[in-house]
């Protein structure tokens, strides 16, 4: 797999004013990387407009980071993904574990949702991930194995070369996040992509798997070494541009120099 992909998830960041002069300033770090790198921002809906205009006709990807699986409905305070399609969305970031633990989503709910997004031509990027007590008592790639089996549930194997997915480990994302080891972010990926393979037997190879959780400048490059990391998806170190602008740049190098 030639290509990485990169992109940051704003959360609950960024107002539209921000959003924006990031997303100015993103376009010109854009124009300097390699077509390899396969750059994307996740804003907040309210953004979703304008950052719209500004990243069209650039190579940056645009995702929004939920939705709801109809098409339409009374179901107050919810997006639906015809009226992410009205704007032009590339990507819906889906099962984030910070909804699964504040809204309660589970891999059912999100596998409509995978199911939805692909009906209306957006990519799902499928965040997976195992808790710290999980992990302990050594159940980790079962725990994995059963998210992946369910949220990717009867996806042909057309579907599944429009889906990303990104692993994050629960533990390891956020304030009080400890990052992973890299050598066991590189043995779960490569767990992940046999589970990838052995449930689509064409696509799970190309099936991009992105790492995400306490990345940052001392430890992304030990992550992307890793055979089956084929992307970073960063938060708090991408939101501020100038991190983001060194970690893309060494990236690039890294891989491409
Ligand atoms: P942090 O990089 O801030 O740990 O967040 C990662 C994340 O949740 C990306 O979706």
């Amino acid at each position: 797999m030639s290509k990485i992909w990169v992109g940051t998830n704003w959360k609950m960041t960024k107002t539209i004013g921000e959003g924006i002069s990031y997303t100015k300033e993103l376009k010109q770090v854009a124009n300097e990387l390699t077509s390899n790198i396969e750059l994307f921002i996740i804003p907040s809906f309210t953004a979703l407009v304008d950052i719209k205009k500004e990243v069209a006709e650039t190579r940056i990807k645009l995702g929004a980071q939920n939705m709801h699986w109809e098409d339409k409905g009374a179901y107050t305070g919810e997006i639906s993904p015809r009226m992410l399609n009205e704007i032009g969305i590339d990507l819906v970031e889906l099962g984030h574990s910070e909804r699964r633990q504040y809204y309660n989503e589970n891999d059912s709910d999100i596998n409509k949702k995978v199911v939805s997004a692909l009906k209306h031509g957006m990519k799902p990027l499928v965040c997976i991930g195992e808790e710290i007590e999980q992990k302990n008592n050594f159940i980790s790639f079962e725990i994995l194995a059963a998210q992946l089996k369910v949220c990717l549930k009867g996806l042909s194997e057309e579907d599944a070369k429009q889906v990303l997915v990104a692993y994050e480990p629960v533990w390891a994302i956020g304030e009080k996040g400890i990052p992973a080891d890299s050598n066991y972010v590189g043995e779960v990926h490569t767990f992940l992509r046999h589970t990838l393979v052995e449930m689509f037997l064409e696509s799970g190879y190309e099936i991009p798997l992105l790492y995400g959780g306490s990345v940052n400048l001392d430890n992304f490059l030990k992550y992307i070494n890793h055979q089956d990391v084929n992307g970073l998806f960063v938060g708090r170190t991408a939101w501020d541009l100038e991190t983001f602008t060194v970690l893309l740049h060494e990236l690039e190098k890294h891989l491409y120099s």
